[in-house]
């Protein structure tokens, strides 16, 4: 097992921390005074929704993917072979033995889908992931100016169309040349990330102004490494990735600092090889503490526990130090690290970007140490459809809310959100997708809640453009808002493309 920092002791509550303290400010036969406003002018009320719950000036919308996921192509114009074609290819790794080989042939459809971006979601910016090994086949060496040309035309046709191209670096396809050198696990790795990181600013940051080094440090290394097991009512899922490995605790360790070490290293090399001002961050799936009960004693006791579920990765980041509970905790397994290294990987940064999909936990404060206790969902705690996570809107107010609070985050992206659907094409041959809907509707409205706190949250991408390979679990789980039929490619938003539409042209909740 994965050492988890969390604490399933039910200590103490805080002082003072009991339901009874939840005071709603309202007696039973006292009508709250925005009630009593509304009553008092009805005509007030159809424009107040209308300009309500409205994101900041300049707010950007976007969708999401990722390249093995969407692009096919995988063999072709010099690309190599990455640890996803290797896995993918390995029988009984993939369910119904999808793989990434066709995807969504993105790699020749690119324009069909950027005109659906512009069209059919009315999106402002969008985020997409560099393949390493098209730019790099064998991770070094030579680059395959071929791979890097596809990335370039999707460049331009995004911007012809108003959208602003956000790059990830890496989200998972590592070249499989640099695995059978030791993958993640060589201290090799990080370096020859940072060559390839500097090349692609180089070359693309006249273009591409936003990018994200890594997409879920936490994910990839513990589920490719380890594994991974994310939270579910009434138990929780055991997720693996490629390269599908089961090492040893310190090994492990070892792999996730090599990680933040990849890293910082790529943030230096891309401010010295691409156009000044370019703006760089992570794009994390923060473990987010939720205060079950927002009184003071546990929104400190959520914060705290915030920081140390993500010691590993965004804590040492953005703090330049592992915590002492953190190598307390994984003691003579602890990773190797040098002081040079942490000044590395807490290279300063232009935003924070982070995937939010549902809430680590709840947390209440606890008068024993560590001074907060987790809650465990409740059985019929609700869940997204499909993957069974826990739904808990609250965690897109408290993710970015925590990372303004405990690192100062002067820009933050919510870089992934979203949920699966067992979506169907209905007779009309429209996909009324109400789940998805209400699921975006309600996390938004936190997020909304953010802004108007005073986060400086400044754009939002949903999880994802269109359906898609979601690893491991091949074409079945559709977290797209753009339906895809696999056998035809053929393209349908769903009602939740409407719906992002509509939200993205308010800059408001709808
Ligand atoms: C995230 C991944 C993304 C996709 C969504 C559903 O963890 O970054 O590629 O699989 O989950």
């Amino acid at each position: 097992m994965i050492p988890r920092l969390s604490r399933r002791n039910f200590g103490k509550l805080a002082a003072g921390a009991s339901l009874a303290t939840v005071a709603t400010g309202y007696s039973s036969g006292t009508t709250p005074p925005q009630a009593q406003a509304n009553a008092a002018t009805p005509a007030a009320t159809l424009a107040a929704q209308t300009t309500a719950r409205e994101f900041p000036q300049g707010f950007l919308w976007g969708t999401a993917t990722s390249s093995y996921q969407i692009e096919g192509a995988w063999n072709e114009d010099g690309k190599g072979e990455s640890i996803w074609d290797r896995y993918a290819h390995t029988p009984g790794t993939m369910r119904n033995n999808d793989t990434g080989d066709v995807a969504n042939d993105h790699y020749h459809r690119y324009k069909e889908d950027v005109a659906l971006m512009k069209r059919d979601l009315g999106a402002t910016a969008y985020r997409f992931s560099i393949s390493w090994p098209r730019i790099f086949p064998h991770g070094t060496g030579q680059p395959n100016a071929k791979g890097l040309d596809f990335y370039s035309r999707l460049v331009d046709e995004l911007r012809a169309n108003g959208i602003e191209p956000f790059a990830t670096l890496y989200h998972w396809d590592l070249p499989q040349a640099l695995q059978d050198q030791g993958g993640w696990q060589s201290r090799d790795i990080p370096k020859a990330f940072a060559d390839y990181a500097g090349y692609v600013a180089e070359k693309l940051s006249d273009r591409i102004h936003h990018f994200f080094t890594i997409n879920e440090f936490r994910s990839f290394t513990e589920a490719g490494y380890r594994r991974f097991d994310i939270p579910a009512p009434g138990g929780s899922r055991t997720v693996f990735l490629a390269p599908g490995l089961r090492l040893p605790a310190a090994e492990f360790h070892q792999v996730r600092h090599h990680a933040v070490l990849a890293h910082g290293l790529a943030v230096q090399a891309m401010r010295a090889q691409g156009k000044p001002g370019i703006k760089i961050g992570p794009a994390e799936n923060i473990e987010t503490a939720v205060p079950l009960i927002e009184a003071p004693e546990h929104i400190k006791a959520a914060q705290t526990a915030t920081r140390e579920m993500n010691a590993p990765f965004l804590t040492v980041m953005l703090e330049g130090r592992y915590t002492e509970a953190y190598l307390k905790e994984t003691g003579k397994d602890a990773p190797n690290f040098t002081d040079e290294d942490l000044k590395i990987i807490s290279s300063p940064l232009d935003f924070v970007g982070i995937n939010v999909y549902l809430p680590r936990f709840y947390v209440l404060a606890s008068d024993e140490a560590p001074g907060w206790h987790e809650v465990p969902y409740a059985k019929g705690h609700a869940k997204a459809p499909i993957s069974n996570f826990p739904i808990g809107p609250e965690a897109l107010y408290w993710a970015p809310k925590h990372v303004q609070s405990l690192w100062g985050a002067k820009a933050i992206f919510i870089t992934e959100n979203g949920c699966a659907g067992e979506d169907v094409l209905a007779e009309d041959g429209k996909v009324y997708d109400t789940d998805r809907i209400m699921f975006v509707r309600a996390y938004l409205t936190q997020l909304q809640r953010a802004t108007a706190d005073g986060v400086p949250v400044k754009g939002y991408f949903y999880w994802s453009t269109m359906d898609n390979l979601e690893w491991t679990a091949g074409f079945g789980n559709r977290y797209g808002i753009v339906y895809v039929d696999f056998t035809t490619q053929k393209r349908t938003p769903k009602m939740s493309a409407s719906f992002f539409r509509e939200v993205a042209k308010r800059n408001a909740v709808a």
